[in-house]
């Protein structure tokens, strides 16, 4: 049975830790499914890692249903969470809805993801009431890169601490399932913890969260235009494809590749007859 809601709500009560990975096609969505990862997210990080934007802030509702399209064809048991993209949840609760409504009933998600706390809190629990799941995503929100004027730790002073609790507050309040916390101080994210019912996942906010989220590409090694501080490579993919396609090219050079192995035969008579 696909990973509902509830069963995240209930794993932080039980103290289980949650795990989140993106995913962006449908082979990958399918070995992260067989794992057992609970919940995948197609982030808008997709923008960067899979389509070489400079930001995530170029992708577009188009880009982003295509690939949650694949991903859902991928995964059987996971949560399927659709990012919603910059400018598509901001001009009126009426376009946040109908936007969060086409990831669920044009690409197939389970939930959709929002960036931002207070601010959109009006548009999440209208998401919510219509019966679609919501994702909050505070703290360095990438699409407000430009504001803040670069990847930087956010909450840091007191003032801004509060803002990130009430931000975490209003997005409880508003309905949503959970809230993605980003690159913010580790004890700050772990008293947010303490003080919501709903999970915290972090990325970048330390071990007392209630889950965390990776890019994929980050964990694979597979993107390597810059390695954030927060990841940790389990894998060099890079150096495995760079080998693969470095040998591949050199024995088609070379004229090793393809051999019989890899080749079909025919009759030989009608090869005859043909000559
Ligand atoms: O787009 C994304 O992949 C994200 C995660 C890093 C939380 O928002």
């Amino acid at each position: 049975m696909r990973v509902t809601i509830n069963k995240i709500k209930e794993m932080k009560q039980k103290g289980e830790k949650i795990t989140i990975l993106t995913a962006y096609d449908y082979t990958t969505a399918k070995i992260v499914d067989e794992v057992g990862v609970p919940l995948i997210l197609v982030g808008d990080s997709l923008g960067m890692v899979v389509l070489g934007y400079e930001s995530t802030i170029p992708v577009t509702m188009e880009e982003m249903l295509h690939h949650t399209r694949a991903v859902v064809r991928g995964a059987k048991q996971a949560m399927v969470i659709g990012d919603m993209p910059f400018m598509t949840y901001h001009l009126s609760v009426a376009d946040a809805l109908r936007n969060a409504g086409r990831f669920i009933q044009e690409a197939g998600a389970q939930a959709v993801k929002l960036e931002g706390g207070v601010t959109v809190a009006d548009k999440v629990k209208r998401i919510v009431e219509c019966g679609i799941p919501v994702m909050g995503h505070i703290g360095l929100t990438p699409q407000s890169i430009h504001q803040f004027g670069g990847f930087k730790v956010q909450g840091k002073t007191p003032e801004a601490a509060i803002r990130l609790l009430e931000d975490a507050r209003a997005l409880e309040e508003a309905g949503a399932f959970s809230v993605v916390l980003e690159t913010v101080p580790a004890p700050l994210a772990t008293l947010i913890t303490q003080k919501i019912g709903i999970p915290t996942i972090g990325i970048g906010a330390g071990a007392g969260c209630d889950g965390q989220v990776q890019v994929i590409n980050d964990i694979l090694g597979s993107f390597t235009d810059f390695v954030p501080k927060h990841a940790k490579r389990y894998a060099k993919l890079t150096d495995i494809i760079q080998t693969a396609v470095s040998d591949y090219y050199n024995e088609v050079t070379a004229g090793s590749f393809p051999t019989d192995k890899q080749s079909f035969s025919m009759d030989e008579s009608i090869l005859a007859e043909l000559k």
